[in-house]
């Protein structure tokens, strides 16, 4: 009973653990994350020089990617909620919110620069997706949590990672493959643009991959539940796009997204990332972690065994979704 009362590992212990992790995770990406400013894009001042070659699709693609990445400022409410009263997360958050205005903005400039809509074009479709409001709990049909919204935005990370690569090599070919001297692919106007977002997107990934580590690694049961709740029925940011028909049209045409793919391109790596090597395994390590003992600590990853501090009773994950308890080394004073 004494052993319990001085154990670290109760709620506000974990928590504790945890900030301090998001807080390093944070201080990382501020110091290597991107820093670029859409208005000052280089790209820009080459947008005329191709802007005959992108197809109608590729214009309609962008446009929606736009409308995604307009809705920042309901992901940024969805923000503000995770982050409760943790200065740690709401630092990463207000970032994450930074880079994703970029976002919208550099998409603004690709397609005005380029010519391929005008800006009053995209004026009444910002205004359009101003009317519709996306929320956590209609995206994922839970309420939002820190640890939820950092699972669930590692896959949305994910996708749209995935999805601007793969713009990138489309506008790339439609752009007639240009090459430097040397033969290598060089990437002008938009196709540049797609490729610094899918960058970002990378950098997003890791961060929240990261995050939920830290929670896996300190809170297990919460970290594998908020995992379940997530993927579960996981699919793309659900917000209503004026030009939704079009738009669908223009991404099944291109094969860039279907249902098999996310699951095999976008959560199975996720899983994988966190140890996991299904989603039946997350279904049951979140089952398993219910009769996790009191104090119990996961040990992350193949890094060599950390000491942990007394009452942590660290166990190994395994990729199947049971657990190991560790023998433990000798704890720290
Ligand atoms: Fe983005
Ligand atoms: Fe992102």
């Amino acid at each position: 009973m004494v052993h319990q009362v001085r154990n670290p590992w109760t709620a506000q212990g974990r928590n504790l653990a945890i900030q301090k992790a998001v807080a390093e995770i944070y201080g990382r990406y501020f110091q290597k994350g991107p820093r670029w400013i859409a208005k000052h894009l280089p790209q820009r001042t080459e947008m005329m020089d191709w802007s005959g070659r992108v197809s109608s699709e590729t214009a309609e693609i962008l446009l929606g990617d736009f409308g995604v990445e307009s809705f920042i400022e309901d992901y940024a409410q969805m923000a503000t909620l995770a982050s409760g009263d943790s200065h740690a997360t709401r630092q990463i958050y207000t970032q994450w919110v930074f880079d994703e205005t970029r976002h919208s903005k550099a998409l603004w400039y690709c397609l005005v620069d380029s010519g391929l809509r005008t800006q009053a074009e995209m004026d009444e479709y910002l205004y359009q997706c101003g009317q519709d409001i996306w929320t956590f709990e209609k995206q994922t049909g839970h309420e939002v949590t820190p640890e939820r919204g950092a699972a669930y935005a590692i896959a949305q990370e994910r996708q749209t990672k995935r999805n601007y690569r793969e713009m990138q090599k489309r506008i790339w070919v439609e752009y007639g493959q240009p090459t430097n001297a040397d033969g290598r692919p060089t990437y002008p106007a938009i196709a540049g643009v797609c490729g610094i977002l899918a960058a970002d997107e990378g950098f997003h990934e890791g961060v929240f991959r990261e995050i939920t580590r830290a929670y896996l690694k300190y809170w297990p049961d919460k970290a594998l539940q908020a995992m379940w709740d997530v993927y579960e029925r996981y699919r793309m940011p659900l917000v209503k796009l004026p030009n939704a028909e079009a738009f669908l049209e223009a991404v099944l045409s291109t094969g860039i997204d279907s249902g098999r793919q996310v699951v095999a391109e976008i959560l199975q790596p996720t899983y994988e990332a966190s140890g996991l090597k299904s989603r039946a395994a997350v279904r049951k390590a979140a089952k398993n972690s219910w009769d996790l003992p009191e104090g119990a600590v996961i040990q992350v990853g193949d890094k060599p065994f950390e000491e942990w501090s007394e009452g942590a009773i660290p166990h190994s994950m395994n990729s199947d979704g049971t657990f190991t308890r560790l023998v433990p080394t000798a704890s720290k004073t």
